[in-house]
């Protein structure tokens, strides 16, 4: 079981939802915060939630902020590479713009926050890594290609992660966290959509999608401080799947029987 008090966590995309909650749910375990997010007001209304922490506009898809943010870090123990934004539309249809806004943050965000606090915390020879997925990183729900690209992408990177730590003898640990709906903003990204990259205009399937989408985020049952609570379970138990939505656990098992049987995918949205 690993203490997480006193040492240090570094959250992105801790001005709202989940990074929120993390923030409060390690404050809680005595840890000293360092937050980082786009939003400044957001970022802000977490510190005011938890008291003390230290706090920086960071634009996780841009390398250089996400360096600057580690180096003021004094000793990182903890990682979680949180910040994500959703875009929806048939693979075809995302605009250039989407693509790379959702591949900037989701993706090669979760990239710059290992190559810049995994060679510390090894150096340290102690600390944890927790990327955040979504179930989106397990099935391929239709609708939102450049979200599931991501999100599976950052599924097989934590595990090479995982594997590589090892094969070095390094003892970090890595946890990747796998969510269905939680009430949160992510069905409300746009508003941080980057200047510059358009989206693609809304077609009758996208918008019935994104409307679909609100309703389910709203609904989700779990809240982000139960989510927050299984990611603090699961850092200090050092697990690496977190899978707080068991129910889905039937679609995953569809599509891992679809690829064993070699036959086509089963759309996970209507497994019944
Ligand atoms: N809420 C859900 O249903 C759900 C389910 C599965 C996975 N997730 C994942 O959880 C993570 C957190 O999202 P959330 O649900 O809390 O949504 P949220 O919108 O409430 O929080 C996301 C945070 O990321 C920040 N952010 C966006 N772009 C950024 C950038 N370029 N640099 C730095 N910060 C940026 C936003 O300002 C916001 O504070 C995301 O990776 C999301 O994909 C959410």
């Amino acid at each position: 079981m690993k203490d997480l008090k006193g040492k240090t966590a570094a959250i992105t995309g801790a001005g709202s939802g989940l990074g929120r909650a993390m923030a409060l749910a390690f404050a809680q375990e005595g840890m000293k915060l360092a937050l980082a997010d786009v939003d400044e007001a957001g970022l802000s209304g977490t510190r005011n939630l938890v008291k003390e922490a230290f706090t920086m506009k960071v634009d996780v898809s841009k390398e250089s902020e996400v360096q600057a943010f580690c180096d003021r870090i004094e000793k990182p123990y903890l990682v979680c590479n949180n910040a994500g934004v959703s875009t929806l539309g048939a693979a075809w249809e995302q605009s250039a713009g989407d693509w790379q806004w959702i591949l900037g943050v989701n993706l090669w965000g979760v990239i710059h926050g290992v190559r810049a606090f995994v060679p510390r915390l090894i150096a340290q020879n102690e600390g944890h890594v927790v990327n955040t997925a979504s179930v989106s990183g397990l099935i391929s729900p239709p609708g939102s290609s450049g979200y599931n690209v991501t999100k599976h992408a950052v599924v097989t990177f934590s595990e090479t992660l995982l594997h590589d730590l090892r094969e070095r003898g390094s003892p970090v640990g890595v946890s990747v966290l796998c969510p269905a709906y939680v009430p949160t903003g992510i069905a409300d990204s746009e508003r941080n959509r980057p200047a510059g990259l358009a989206a693609a205009p809304k077609n009758e399937i996208t918008s019935a999608r994104e409307a679909n989408l609100k309703k389910a985020v709203a609904s989700g049952k779990l809240s982000a401080d139960d989510v927050a609570k299984a990611v603090v379970a699961a850092v200090k138990e050092d697990r690496f799947y977190i899978l707080t939505h068991p129910r889905i656990k039937g679609a995953i098992q569809a599509r891992m029987e679809d690829i064993l049987n070699e036959r086509a995918p089963r759309d996970p949205m209507r497994l019944g």
